[in-house]
Order: structure tokens, then C-alpha cells, then sequence
């Protein structure tokens, strides 16, 4: 199984660089692809309570058997259960539903700034960790800003905060807004789609080191320093999204996937995201 790098939060908790999420899974195939994964090696699995598959989360982790100490879990707290009660009881039914009684991860979701409660949520989210409800806080989807607003009403940093980051939408200016604040960045949709696999940059790294081109595409977050969740149903691309700790992309190649940057999301933009 693949030996896969560890990240240490600025919390003193460690996590692995790279795992599984579960958004857009079916409830009924939920459980199955996080066995899979699990068995794989994927050491971490990130769900969240919108994602509606949370019971499959848990019964996957169960039947996998692969101990509950060996996998990081991850959920968040959606943008209609921010304020103080409503995130405690949204982390409370996570952890019902998945069946475990501590998280290892929970993120805020979305800043969701027209609701004004992420500052709030987050004094919620400092009690509960303080509580030990889970190991670590961090959030999703928050730009400079939000992080300045939390950090200076509570003092406490995000461990986390996980972005769309993709080759056309690298986010150099937020990654390193995460990292002057000691932030580790996580990158949702690394694969962008598919959006540039085409694209000469990949097809060439690919060629040279014998790997697809979302391979290549998970490595180069890698080596960017991201930690990274993949996603796939399929049991012979999970594999081969977890075969990506035996090459090295160069600097060239790092240099040439830069320039398909083109600053276009997938996502909502998170400054005005405001779906409940
Ligand atoms: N915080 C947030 O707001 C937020 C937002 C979005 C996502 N996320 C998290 O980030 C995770 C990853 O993002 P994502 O789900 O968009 O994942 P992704 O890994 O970028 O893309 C998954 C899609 O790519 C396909 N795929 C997977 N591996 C492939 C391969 N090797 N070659 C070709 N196609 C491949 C999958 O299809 P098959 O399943 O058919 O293989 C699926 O349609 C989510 O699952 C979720 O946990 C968080």
C-alpha cells in the first residue's frame, strides 16, 4: 500500500496529505465506494452532513476493517446550521450518523458572509473541539477575510481551510494566504473536471512518466504542497488515483501545468455563496 505523507496542523495534530471524498456519492453505493477506498489505502475520507450519505460513511468504515484509528474523518457544518446551537447539534447528528464517537476534522462548510453567524459557528466549534467532539477545527471555502474575522475575534487559527483548486483555478494568492497563516490548504475538485486533461502540459507528463493524466494532475497538487481529496465510484480509478507516491513530476513540468491557470472555478464563488 502506498506510504502516504503526513501534514502537521499548526494545532499539533497530524493529517494525511491525501484521501477520499464523498460528495455526489449515492446513499446506496456510499458505503461500498468507502470500503473500497478504505481497503485501498486511503487513509482519510472526507464527507460532509449536506453530502446526505453520512450513514454510508460509517457503515463503509465499519465493514472495511480497517480500524477507526487508521482513517481520518472529516465532515462539515452547512451554511443553514451556522449560529451556536445549530452547529452543535448539526456535529452532534454527524457523529450519530456515522456511528463514531469523536471527528477528527470538522470545517465550516461555507462562510456564507450574507448570514453573519461563521464567527459564532466558530466560537461553537472551539467549545466543541474544547469538549472533545472532535480533534481538530478548521473551515472550507473562506477567503482572506473570513480567516482575518475568525482568527481576530476568537484568536484561534483554522487547521484547514479547503478550497476549489484545480489546474484552471490554481488559487496561488489564497494558497498563500493559508500558508502566512499557518494554514494547511485542502483542495476540493483537484481534477477540475476534467477540464484540461487534453491539455499539453498533462498529456506530455504523462507520456514521460507512464501515468494517466489525472494522475498527473494529483501528483502536481502534491508536490504544490496541497493536501488532496479525490473522488471516484469506479474501483479501477480509485486505484489508480491512490498510485500516484511512486513519481516525480520536475520543475519544468510544475513551470508548464502553471500556465493552464485561467482563474475559472467549478464552484460558486464563496464571497457570495449563499445556498442553504
Ligand atoms: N468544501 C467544498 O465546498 C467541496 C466542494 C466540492 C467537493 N468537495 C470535496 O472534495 C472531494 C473531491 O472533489 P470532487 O468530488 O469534485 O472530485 P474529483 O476527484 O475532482 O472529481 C470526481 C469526478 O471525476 C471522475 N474521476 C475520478 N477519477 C478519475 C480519473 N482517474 N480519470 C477520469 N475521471 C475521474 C469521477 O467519476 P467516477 O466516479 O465515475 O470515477 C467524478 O465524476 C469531494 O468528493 C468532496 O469530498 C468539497
Amino acid at each position: 500500500m502506498a506510504d502516504i505523507p503526513q501534514l502537521t496542523f499548526n494545532d499539533g495534530n497530524t493529517m494525511p496529505q491525501f484521501g477520499f471524498g464523498i460528495w455526489k456519492v449515492a446513499p446506496d453505493v456510499a458505503a461500498n465506494a468507502v470500503e473500497g477506498a478504505l481497503r485501498l489505502g486511503y487513509p482519510l475520507i472526507d464527507g460532509a452532513y449536506i453530502y446526505g450519505n453520512e450513514a454510508g460513511l460509517g457503515e463503509g468504515l465499519r465493514t472495511s476493517g480497517v480500524p477507526r484509528d487508521d482513517v481520518f474523518v472529516t465532515t462539515k457544518v452547512w451554511n443553514g446550521e451556522h449560529g451556536r446551537d445549530k452547529a452543535r447539534a448539526s456535529v452532534e447528528r454527524s457523529l450519530k450518523t456515522i456511528g463514531i464517537d469523536r471527528l477528527d476534522l470538522v470545517l465550516i462548510h461555507w462562510p456564507a458572509p450574507d448570514r453573519d453567524l461563521y464567527v459564532e459557528t466558530w466560537e461553537a466549534f472551539i467549545e466543541m473541539r474544547d469538549e472533545g467532539l472532535m480533534t481538530s477545527i478548521g473551515v472550507s471555502n473562506f477567503n482572506a477575510d473570513h480567516l482575518d474575522r475568525i482568527i481576530e475575534a476568537t484568536g484561534v487559527v483554522p487547521a484547514l481551510n479547503q478550497i476549489e483548486v484545480n489546474p484552471e483555478l490554481q488559487q496561488p494568492r489564497m494558497r498563500a494566504a493559508n500558508a502566512e497563516r499557518g494554514i494547511v490548504t485542502q483542495a476540493w475538485t483537484p481534477l477540475g473536471n476534467g477540464r484540461s486533461f487534453e491539455k499539453e502540459p498533462l498529456t506530455a507528463a504523462a507520456r514521460r512518466t507512464g501515468k494517466s493524466p489525472a494522475q498527473v494532475v494529483l501528483r502536481w497538487q502534491l508536490q504544490l504542497g496541497n493536501a488532496v481529496i479525490s473522488r471516484s465510484v469506479n474501483p479501477g480509478r480509485q486505484a489508480e488515483n491512490i498510485d500516484i507516491f511512486d513519481f516525480e513530476l520536475t520543475d519544468a513540468e510544475m513551470a508548464a501545468i502553471a500556465t493552464l491557470d485561467v482563474g475559472a472555478r467549478t464552484g460558486p464563488d464563496p464571497s457570495v455563496f449563499k445556498m442553504m
